[in-house]
């Protein structure tokens, strides 16, 4: 199966961590978001998207992406690390993949290293081995049983 992990990560570059050990579980082609084309999702059997949380959402260079995206019936799976997590913090990536005509088949979370202000440190450490493991471990799930998740 052919899959594309789309990232976008720039604080700590926690996700571009999960993304790499995703992309090396699944022998998945990576990518950031800015250097891919829309056209291209649809030369892939499987499409992740991911990137940190930044004001309760996914990098708006992801909600472009899916915006810009041309309408295909595509598994997907999302992606993220945050300081902490709202379930609410996928939705307006859902919506517009789903939009689209995709179908969600999994997401991945974890916790990412943040840090405000300069000097008050959350989440220090995170991705940790667990986590990446974690990612490595819902990444091979891929390739055997994806189900479909919540459809919004
Ligand atoms: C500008 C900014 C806004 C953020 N907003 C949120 C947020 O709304 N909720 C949250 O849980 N974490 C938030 N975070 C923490 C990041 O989601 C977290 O550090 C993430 O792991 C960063 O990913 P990256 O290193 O891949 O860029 C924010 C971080 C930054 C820098």
């Amino acid at each position: 199966m052919k899959i594309l992990i789309v990232y976008m990560s720039y604080h700590h570059m926690n996700t571009e961590k999960v993304a790499r050990a995703m992309a090396e579980a699944a022998d998945a082609t990576l990518a950031k978001a800015d250097e891919v084309n829309p056209g291209d999702l649809a030369g892939y059997d499987m499409v992740g998207f991911g990137s940190g949380i930044y004001g309760g959402k996914h990098h708006t260079s992801i909600l472009a992406l899916a915006d810009e995206m041309p309408p295909m019936e595509k598994p997907v799976f999302l992606f993220s690390t945050s300081s902490g997590y709202k379930e609410e913090f996928h939705t307006p990536l859902r919506r517009k993949v789903i939009t689209k005509g995709c179908t969600i088949v999994a997401e991945f979370h974890c916790p990412g290293e943040t840090t405000l202000l300069k000097f008050i440190r959350m989440n220090k450490g995170h991705p940790d081995e667990k986590d990446l493991e974690d990612a490595r471990t819902f990444a091979k799930g891929l390739l055997t049983a994806p189900v479909a998740v919540k459809q919004e």
